[in-house]
């Protein structure tokens, strides 16, 4: 069985690009294959944040992941920080990775803008940190969104280059797993931007907590033109903010664009807009609701993580271990 790899940062409230770009995809893989999911609290401190809130932002973060479907019995569910072997593996692989590699990544550009040589060192190497949650378990399969993608074919160089250097045939190819019609939800606002937790507005994003009024208030004031739905999938072309919403409304449905064309094509936003609302508070209203339920029990919460953390590192550990001895470390 292939060992699943993913993780989310504790950065803000989720938001339906994370639903749907990444974590249904985890829920689904559950099935047939080991999943490890994990709350990367190590990558949340890369920029700005809030010591106060942090470890509750964790924890939240890890009861939606539940709340959505995510089995921490079956699998493993925890929290990046509490497992040693990432920060361990991801120094040696900061020092596997070259600058130039670094130095072409896009999310970094984007994050850092104008203002690079004010931005934390840890903003620049994390890629690598990234290589390492993964191959410190051996994960062979990745599903991440769309955005992602640069990041683990990095993580591939850095195993190639790895295995090269210390001739081992040590860690294997990753394979993203960049999933289904929603694998990058843009902006409600401007269909030229990913949804995003660090979007200035609100307005821009269905957040996984928000309520029935607030979802059909967004979907309502989304951005969209005046053109009725087209029949055929050509007729999406250079209309972005339609082409988002039916792949929203796709993907909530385990269907296509094609198939809601299908469906709703020569129609209106006026029509399409109050349905997609509908099945958004449908699906997420759930979510929300089994949230709240498992953070009554905060201690329920705490526990899942602390056991996942245990069962995790078992099997990090060792390969870490022997990472460190093909790097050439004394053991004693
Ligand atoms: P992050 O919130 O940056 O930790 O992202 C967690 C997961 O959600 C990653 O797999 C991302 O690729 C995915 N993701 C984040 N934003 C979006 C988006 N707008 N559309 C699709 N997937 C996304
Ligand atoms: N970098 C990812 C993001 O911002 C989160 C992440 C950290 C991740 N480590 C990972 C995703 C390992 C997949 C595998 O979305």
């Amino acid at each position: 069985m292939q060992r699943i790899f993913s993780g989310i940062q504790p950065t803000g409230v989720p938001h339906l690009g994370n639903y749907l770009g990444a974590v249904r995809n985890w829920v689904a893989l559950q099935a047939d294959h080991e999943c490890l999911y994990c709350v990367v609290d190590l990558h949340a401190i890369t920029a700005d944040h809030d010591p106060k809130t942090l470890a509750g932002q964790t924890r939240d973060l890890a009861a939606a992941l539940i709340a959505c479907g995510i089995d921490p019995q079956k699998h493993v569910l925890f929290h990046q920080s509490a497992v040693h072997a990432h920060v361990r593996l991801g120094w040696i692989f900061t020092c596997v990775a070259r600058m130039g590699w670094l130095n072409r990544m896009t999310q970094f550009k984007d994050k850092a803008g104008k203002d690079r040589e004010n931005v934390s060192t840890g903003l620049f190497t994390y890629p690598n940190l990234m290589a390492a949650d993964i191959l410190a378990y051996h994960a062979t399969r990745v599903p991440v969104g769309d955005d992602q993608k640069q990041h683990l074919e990095l993580a591939n160089d850095i195993a190639q280059k790895f295995n090269h250097d210390f001739e081992a045939d040590f860690f294997p190819n990753i394979e993203p797993l960049i999933l289904g019609p929603a694998a990058r939800v843009m902006s409600l606002r401007d269909g030229a931007k990913k949804m995003s937790k660090s979007d200035t507005s609100d307005q821009s994003r269905i957040n996984l907590t928000d309520d029935a009024e607030t979802i059909a208030n967004k979907i309502k004031r989304a951005k969209t033109d005046p053109e009725p739905l087209p029949s055929e999938m050509e007729g999406l072309e250079g209309r972005p903010e339609a082409r988002n919403l039916v792949g929203i409304y796709a993907a909530l449905t385990d269907t296509t664009h094609a198939d809601v064309l299908a469906q709703f094509g020569g129609m209106g936003f006026g029509a399409f807009k109050p349905a997609l609302a509908e099945l958004l508070v449908e699906k997420l209203s759930l979510i929300a609701a089994e949230t709240r339920r498992l953070l009554a029990d905060p201690g329920y919460v705490d526990g899942v993580l602390r056991d996942g953390a245990r069962r995790a590192a078992a099997i990090a550990d060792p390969i870490v271990d022997e990472a460190e001895r093909l790097v050439g470390f004394l053991k004693v």
